[in-house]
């Protein structure tokens, strides 16, 4: 019988993780679990840093990015030591299940404290990559997507009135998902993502091409897995002989309020996790698939996802 739960927010932070923890914690209070937060995700497991947190303790934060609880990328979680030292914590302070708010390192994480330590622990998807499977998306990315798209807008003013290229480097070390978004909703000419091979030459004779025809400003979105937009950029000037600038957005894409999207999603998953909890349902990962919610094993759930990018980055290419 499951009492007392334990909520953690693991690696980069994503805008939404607050809504997410508030609806553990009110959703778990309401059906009498006790809810231990947990600072600084496996970090602060393996240390005890522990605090009880009550329907009180969560307020005014729905509206806030980052999270309450800090976060933090773990090395030591990877080792079966720094393992063994959450597990202690866990078994001395009778923490029955915990509920894990992050991306891939963080559901790896939970694979391992349930297939090897028997630790029962249930997933909540929050990364700004949307690189995760069992969910069409995960808390942060929409409000990622906007600031993204809020500089390019911005980017592109100055870039017609002076006539140039622009380089914007976004977040995303593996996955190309905010570029190709931030790109189709933009209207960039170009985007270069992890997942596709591209040909900076190839660019570099369409942008000459269509500089003959008069056009002479252009937005090439770059994620930063895929180049860094100095070297796109240099190479640009040197094919073409045209004026370039780069702005690297950085972790301004991942701060600031969550969006209604996020909030909503973040609230409805929170909740869902409990549920699982309280149905003795362990070792997955909850998510939204066509509007419904729903959970998938944590292994589906970091296996690579498959279908996010291509459509947006093959409709980005007619388009331009
Ligand atoms: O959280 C995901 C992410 O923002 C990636 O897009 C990015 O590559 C990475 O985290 C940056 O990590 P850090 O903040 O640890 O440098």
């Amino acid at each position: 019988m499951i009492k007392r739960i334990g909520v953690l927010t693991s690696g980069g932070d994503a805008p939404g993780m607050n809504a997410a923890i508030r609806s553990v914690v009110r959703y778990g209070v309401h059906h009498k679990l006790e809810v231990i937060g947990i600072f600084r995700g496996y970090a602060g497991l393996i240390n005890g840093d522990l605090k009880p947190l009550d329907h009180r303790s969560v307020s005014g934060i729905i509206n806030r990015g980052g999270t309450i609880l800090e976060t933090a990328r773990c090395d030591e979680f990877l080792t079966e030591s720094g393992q063994l030292k959450a597990v202690e914590v866990l078994k001395r302070n009778k923490i029955d299940a915990l509920v894990v708010i992050g991306g891939d390192g963080t559901y790896r994480g939970a694979i391992q404290l349930w297939d090897k330590w028997h630790i029962p622990c249930v997933g909540v998807p929050a990364t700004i990559d949307n690189d995760l499977n069992g969910t069409d998306i995960t808390i942060g990315a929409d409000t990622a997507i906007n600031t993204a798209l809020e500089a390019i807008d911005k980017i592109r003013d100055t870039a017609t009135s002076m006539k140039r290229i622009f380089v914007v480097e976004v977040m995303g070390r593996d996955s190309g998902f905010i570029a190709v978004n931030v790109a189709l909703a933009g209207g960039a000419e170009e985007v270069l993502i992890p997942e596709s091979s591209y040909d900076v030459g190839e660019m570099c004779q369409d942008i000459v091409e269509g500089n003959r025809k008069g056009k002479n400003s252009w937005i090439i979105v770059v994620a930063e897995g895929a180049a860094k937009a100095d070297k796109v950029a240099e190479k640009i000037t040197e094919m073409t002989g045209l004026e370039t600038r780069v702005t690297v957005l950085g972790h301004i894409q991942r701060g600031g309020a969550p969006t209604a999207r996020d909030r909503i999603l973040a609230t409805r998953l929170g909740a869902t996790a409990v549920n699982l909890i309280l149905n003795n349902e362990f070792g997955k990962a909850v998510g939204v698939q066509d509007g419904r919610i729903n959970a998938v094993d944590l292994h589906r759930a970091v296996e690579e996802k498959e279908t996010v990018v291509d459509p947006f980055y093959r409709l980005i290419r007619i388009l331009t």
